[in-house]
């Protein structure tokens, strides 16, 4: 039977609450759970050039534009190369996406007259809803009633009520692609449509590691997480399920850069980010990221530069809240764009389930729509302890009867909800529900089964009844009982939305927009209208809203560049969760608040900056001024106040280890003055005014407490109220451990060698470099790292490095304890003596905890140099170094630092 319910996302509810659980030891010989470092695609780069009239002398070599210049000068260099794709919009990016035939030419492309930057370019995961639902089509006989909450959260509802709809603004959607054909998004493509027009840069087969196939339809009938962002935006009201777009007067423009399944790569994000300001978007969106906590990807680089020109660029935070601090999605990071994080519904739609045999009231269950169940059938308890552990996490004994005439229930806990619906399943069982052990009421991933969550209570009673031996049966109405369920973490921002801010103390996300259980447009053939949720729900909502806005202010440059500012001082500030006295949820994680639409499109009021950067201890900002505009006819009158929120820890305590989301909060605030404490503006009058922060005291340095909150200006008559939002470090970023020594993942201290077989090596060895001899450096960043290099060095290298020294090095460091000539001299990192550099990145993300491709780095290491010269036979050790935050690069003491064993580079001669 196919299942109703499931989800891509939500594995996080079943995983263990014990932190930090050890991975398996040779974890990273498991190629699917390799990562490349950042994500960066093997020997491709992005080339960004000067404009051709910023190259003095451009004539001099005969070349008439910035890219034959280039091209030029690497044949010179006898760089081999392959350009993948041109950039050439002046003012925002010129360049070429290039694969080089070999990765350590970057150094010297760096050193090209005019060739500004050499970036990596990174591979883009598709976008990942938290959990999916699909209706079963236009006659899904069960609809949730209020599909609008989302629009009286925010206030879009009244603007609609005053007919602004987003007419005559321009939206491009970088995503999956869109079913055009649907209906309720205007049935087709082409001027005339609702759908104005769009691209296909990749086909349906790319994956990300494979060729893309572009052609011009970006229809999508494979994915669909393109058709729900467009829906959210556009959906025409007139549909059986009451939905509608929050501009869906908009015109709207499809360009599709992921395939059916997988990734994309970021030269074709900066492609399709190019295209839409050369069409003329007015907005462009994209729900979709990598976890970075950089703001230099490309991608971000671009968006940057766009926003900057006066469009609006709305880009998902990310969908990694459990993950912790400093860990918001590229290119969400763009500096100038707008990072959005995601708001859960007050009340969530959720289907009750009948009891029969006793008096007991309805069940909820964790269901959007009802199960495809219409008999009604009695229960099954796999176990009759209601207090059971690890219930159905083993096959089920030889006594259960055939299940498949029953609901099966099962308690949650110790195992996947997936294992035990596999033992349910081998005794024929296709109905279970699984009741909550006291870990929440939530979607949960159950794979393609029938099966949800119900509340601990209900289960309890259910198999109590079971116990004594009464017949219990359970139906599923197929109508009427739908219910607005008061979802205890409505209102609050969603557990999965990521915490920022920027590893550089940039203010992300910017805000927050509903993201949680959105019912919208699917293409046809996968079902027309469904669940989503996730930070790609929240996007297109900001987006939307900036259609209404740009239809209401004018399409402006002026009215872009200030959008931010204008949803940031005008959102409506969160809390950390519904307990009195609890603190307002920290700004890494909600930004400026939740959008308040409305106001920010009829205030006459203009609060600058949206922003205050404090930075760390050692960068602190503690002055900064803003001001208060008044446009309207009216004087008005305002007070000054200081709205702190939560001190987010970002690292549990004793340890370099990031906390895990929700990440805790603790009541240590800064503290404020302010020039003054009450104005009055007069119609055409502008406030200065200026606060001075005091970070908080007695904070625990060594965790890294983001401290933020909002600085409140609320007009004295109560009619308006606004705020500018603030977020510093009560800690020197410098102080932040980089590189994790410990052997709390792989039992061994970090960074180690590994073999092919999965040991790790201890002591020296030799390698042949044939076929798998050879070693792999594994290592984890606990912080993001500016730079990272990777160097041979000589055996005997005389230097005192700050990592894990072992025992046997010992010898090597007392006969030549490491002193530079000079510690205080600038350029002592050029004063190690290296053989020749291995590898080196720059502003690589910190790993996670958890065992998904973002727990560790390794590299598979070969006997040749950077630059792809052989290294000859003889011994050598590796040199690791990683430059903390706000480091200087040119500075040994900056970087922490860790030496290998001896190893030996025994290749056989040719
Ligand atoms: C949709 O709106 C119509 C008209 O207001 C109403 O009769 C109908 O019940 C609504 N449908 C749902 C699913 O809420
Ligand atoms: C659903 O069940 C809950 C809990 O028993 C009950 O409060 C609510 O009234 C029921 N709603 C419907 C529509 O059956
Ligand atoms: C339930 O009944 C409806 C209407 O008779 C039918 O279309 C549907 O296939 C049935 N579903 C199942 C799972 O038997
Ligand atoms: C499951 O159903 C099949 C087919 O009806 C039957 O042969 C088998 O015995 C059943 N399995 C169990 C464990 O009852
Ligand atoms: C459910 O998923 C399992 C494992 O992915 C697969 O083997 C099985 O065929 C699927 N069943 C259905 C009905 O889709
Ligand atoms: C914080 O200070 C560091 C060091 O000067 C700087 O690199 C960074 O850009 C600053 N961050 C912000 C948000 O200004
Ligand atoms: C590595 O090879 C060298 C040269 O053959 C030898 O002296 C040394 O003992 C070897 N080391 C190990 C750990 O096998
Ligand atoms: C490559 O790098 C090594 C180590 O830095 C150096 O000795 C060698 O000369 C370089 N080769 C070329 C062709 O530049």
């Amino acid at each position: 039977m196919k299942s109703l319910v499931w989800s891509l996302f939500f594995t996080l509810a079943v995983a263990p609450a014990v932190f930090a659980a050890k991975f398996p030891q040779n974890a990273w010989t498991d190629a699917s759970k390799q990562t490349i470092p950042g994500n960066a695609v093997p020997n491709k780069f992005i080339v960004e050039v000067a404009d051709v009239s910023d190259i003095p002398g451009k004539r001099e070599l005969g070349a008439p534009d910035s890219h034959k210049r280039l091209y030029h000068a690497l044949r010179k260099r006898d760089v081999g190369f392959k350009v993948d794709k041109e950039f050439n919009h002046q003012g925002i990016f010129v360049g070429a996406s290039v694969t080089l035939d070999n990765a350590n030419d970057r150094k010297q492309i760096t050193q090209i007259p005019g060739v500004k930057a050499v970036r990596p370019v990174i591979l883009v995961p598709a976008p990942n809803p938290v959990n999916i639902h699909v209706v079963s089509g236009v006659d899904d006989p069960a609809l949730p009633p209020d599909s609008e909450s989302t629009h009286v959260l925010t206030g879009v509802d009244k603007l609609h009520a005053q007919g602004i709809l987003g007419q005559g603004v321009k939206i491009g959607i970088l995503d999956t692609g869109i079913d055009f054909t649907h209906p309720v998004l205007g049935g087709g493509i082409g001027p005339g449509f609702k759908i104005i027009g769009g691209f296909d840069f990749v086909g349906d087969d790319f994956t990300g590691a494979n060729t893309p196939v572009p052609d011009p339809s970006p229809l999508d009938q494979c994915n669909g997480h393109g058709t729900h962002v467009a829906g959210i935006i556009g959906a025409n009201p007139d549909n059986p399920f009451n939905i509608s777009g929050v501009a869906f007067h908009a015109s709207l423009t499809s360009y599709r850069i992921f395939g059916c399944t997988g990734s994309t790569t970021d030269d074709i994000i900066v492609e399709a980010l190019l295209r839409g300001v050369s069409e003329g978007q007015d907005i462009l969106t994209m729900s979709l990221g990598g976890s970075d906590g950089w703001t230099e990807s490309t991608a971000s680089v671009v968006s940057s530069r766009i926003s900057d020109t006066g469009k609006i660029v709305t880009i998902a935070a990310g969908n990694d809240g459990s993950k912790g601090a400093f860990y918001t999605s590229s290119p969400g990071n763009a500096i100038s764009s707008i990072s959005v994080a995601s708001l859960d519904n007050t009340v969530i739609e959720l289907q009750n389930a009948t009891v029969h045999g006793v008096v007991h009231d309805p069940i909820t269950y964790f269901a959007t729509f009802p199960f495809p169940v219409n008999d009604t059938l009695p229960i099954f308890v796999t176990s009759t302890d209601p207090a059971v552990v690890d219930d159905a996490c083993d096959p089920l004994p030889d006594s259960t009867p055939d299940l498949s005439g029953f609901i099966t229930i099962v308690r949650r806990g110790t195992c996947t909800f997936v294992q035990k619906l596999t033992n349910v399943a081998a005794k024929n069982g296709t109905v279970s529900l699984i009741y909550d052990n006291g870990s929440g009421f939530s979607a949960i991933d159950v794979g393609n089964f029938t099966s949800t969550l119900i509340q601990a209570d209900d289960g309890v009673f259910l198999v109590n009844a079971f116990a004594s031996g009464e017949t219990v049966s359970l139906s599923f109405p197929q109508s009427g009982a739908a219910f607005g369920f008061p979802d205890l973490s409505g209102g609050l921002i969603s557990s999965f939305s990521s915490f920022g801010p920027t590893n550089d103390m940039f203010f992300k996300p910017a805000v927050a927009a509903p993201g949680g259980n959105i019912l919208s447009t699917l293409p046809v053939p996968l079902g027309s209208f469904g669940i989503e949720s996730g930070t790609s729900m929240a996007t297109p909502f900001i987006a939307g809203v900036s259609a209404l806005l740009f239809g209401v202010k004018g399409h402006s440059p002026s009215v872009g560049t200030t959008a931010r500012t204008l949803f940031e001082t005008t959102a409506q500030k969160i809390s950390s969760s519904h307990t009195d006295g609890d603190p307002l949820q920290s700004v890494s994680v909600q930004g400026g608040g939740l959008v308040d639409a409305f106001t920010a499109i009829t205030t006459d009021i203009v609060v600058t900056p949206g922003e205050f950067l404090l930075n760390d201890t050692a960068h602190f900002k503690p002055l900064q001024t803003f001001t208060v505009k008044n446009n309207g006819k009216t004087a008005k009158s305002f007070k000054l106040s200081h709205s702190p929120a939560g001190t987010a820890l970002s690292l549990q305590s004793g340890t370099s280890f990031p906390a895990d989301g929700p990440v805790p909060l603790s009541t240590k605030f800064a503290t404020v003055k302010f020039s003054e404490t009450s104005f009055t503006v007069h119609p055409g009058q502008t406030q200065k005014l200026t606060a001075h922060f005091t970070a908080p005291s007695g904070a625990d340095a060594s965790i890294l407490p983001i401290f933020s909150g909002f600085i409140d200006i609320d007009s004295t008559d109560g009619l308006d109220s606004f705020h500018v939002s603030y977020v510093g470090l009560a800690a020197s970023l410098k102080d932040a451990q980089v590189v994790d020594n410990s052997d709390v993942f792989f039992g061994v201290n970090l960074p180690a060698l590994g073999a092919s077989d999965g040991s790790f090596i201890s002591g020296p060895a030799n390698f042949t470099f044939v076929g798998s001899d050879f070693p792999t450096l594994v290592m984890r960043l606990d912080f993001g790292t500016p730079k990272l290099r990777f160097d041979l060095v000589d055996p005997n290298i005389k230097i005192k490095t700050t990592l894990n020294q072992r025992s046997e090095q010992t010898h090597v460091l007392e006969k030549s304890v490491f002193t530079f000539p000079n510690a205080a001299q600038a350029g002592t990192f050029s004063q190690v003596k290296i053989l020749g550099p291995l590898f080196e990145f720059d502003f690589l993300p910190r790993n996670s905890d958890v065992n998904d491709g973002s727990g560790f780095n390794s590299f598979g290491l070969t006997n040749t140099f950077a630059n792809g010269t052989t290294i000859s036979n003889g011994s050598f050790r590796f040199l690791l170094r990683a430059l903390k935050v706000t480091g200087d690069p040119t500075k040994e003491e900056d970087f922490e630092s860790w030496l290998s064993d001896v190893v030996g580079v025994q290749a056989p001669s040719p």
